[in-house]
């Protein structure tokens, strides 16, 4: 297959003729840790893919959007009706017009404009394909139309895009990877303040590499599972008297648990509460370059996935376990849950054996066959010409 880029630049010729004004690439993302922390206003650590999604984007008079994607080789359409209330616009194109109405709602003059999108993000394997999508159209329209919108309060508005215009209620993690990563690092992210740290991720100088073994698993009710969770922290939250779980520090955990009536409640908050640590003391670590030393910490964060949060499923266990068993320093499911990818830090050269256990684990018990790849932290949203 041809570069993102250029297929992207190839897909506005054909469709709209000429060239575009200028091309927008995002990347999908990956979380080192920090999982269902980041509406709980805590902390997260996720870095960038090298897989991006490119919009070629150029002008179109008045208040009109007309996308192609690669994706479904359809173009849409649609014009100020549409963007003036959420939900209008469907599918795939929902994410553009969200991001479009984001905009208009924060006041913002948005440019016409025509857009041509590619992608190598896959989709449904839990790497933030359309975080990538949001931030590619929401940094053209932005370099576009010459908006006074700096990177920092991008992720923001492609959040409230996703929440409201498009209706999943995600945190603001997967739109600040996309958007403010940078290559080489991971983003440690406070999703209270917003406030960011690029945290060195040296993993080739380490003699270490990053497996992502995409689980291949099936997603079951993942929407209806990810709003019930979000559910269940603000119920603790409140019967704690606290804004967000993120107020309630692993010293005070016990304490909190005890005030906490229903077992489930407890299970998911003792996740939150001892998640944010985990993220903390990963960043300490890495701080110092003693990325060998993290192992143990992504572990510790799938075992809490899966007894407290209870949103693993078969084949995500089964991968980490094989890639344990097999030498991995540490394994974790990345990302929402329920599915999606498993993240596996590695001896470099190591990679294509635990690669192998995990492929004959599932084949033990009859899975579809996993798919993987190393992985480097790469950078953010970019405008590439
Ligand atoms: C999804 C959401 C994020 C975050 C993760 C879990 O990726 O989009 O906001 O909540 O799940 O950490």
């Amino acid at each position: 297959m041809t570069d993102v880029a250029d297929r992207a630049r190839a897909g506005f010729d054909r469709e709209f003729g000429g060239s575009p004004a200028g091309r927008w690439a995002a990347p999908g993302r990956v979380n080192l840790i920090g999982e269902h922390t980041d509406y709980n206003d805590g902390f997260v650590l996720p870095f960038a893919l090298p897989l991006r999604t490119v919009a070629a984007a150029g002008p179109q008079d008045g208040a009109r959007w007309t996308v192609w994607s690669e994706l479904s080789g359809e173009t849409i359409e649609f014009g100020a009706d549409e963007v003036a209330e959420p939900a209008r616009v469907t599918g795939w194109g929902a994410y553009v017009a969200g991001v479009v109405w984001a905009l208009r709602e924060a006041g913002h003059d948005v440019p016409g404009a025509r857009l041509a999108i590619a992608s190598d993000v896959p989709l449904g394997a839990g790497l933030s394909s359309s975080a990538a999508l949001e931030a590619a159209v929401m940094t053209a329209l932005v370099d576009l139309g010459g908006l006074d919108l700096p990177a920092e309060r991008q992720p923001r508005l492609a959040q409230r895009a996703e929440n409201h215009y498009v209706g999943a209620p995600t945190g603001i993690m997967d739109q600040s990877a996309a958007i403010r990563c940078r290559d080489g690092h991971a983003l440690f992210l406070d999703c209270r303040s917003e406030e960011v740290e690029h945290i060195p991720f040296d993993l080739h100088g380490a003699g270490l590499a990053m497996l992502v073994v995409d689980s291949r698993a099936p997603h079951r009710h993942a929407d209806g599972e990810y709003a019930a969770r979000r559910r269940s922290c603000e119920a603790a939250a409140a019967q704690l008297g606290v804004r967000a779980l993120r107020d309630v520090g692993v010293d005070q955990l016990d304490a909190a648990l005890a005030r906490l009536d229903d077992p489930e409640t407890r299970r998911r908050a003792r996740h939150v509460v001892t998640e944010d640590q985990r993220v903390l003391d990963t960043v300490a670590l890495l701080r110092t370059g003693r990325v060998r030393e993290i192992g143990p910490l992504l572990t510790a964060s799938h075992v809490s996935m899966r007894d407290d949060f209870e949103i693993t499923v078969p084949e995500i266990d089964t991968a980490v376990e094989a890639a344990l068993e097999a030498g991995a320093l540490g394994a974790r499911m990345t990302g929402g849950g329920f599915g999606g990818c498993v993240l596996a830090l590695v001896e470099a050269d190591a990679a294509e054996t635990v690669a192998s256990a995990v492929a004959a684990a599932y084949a033990d018990k009859g899975f579809q066959a996993p798919a993987h790849v190393t992985v480097l932290p790469a950078p953010g949203a970019t405008r590439l010409d």
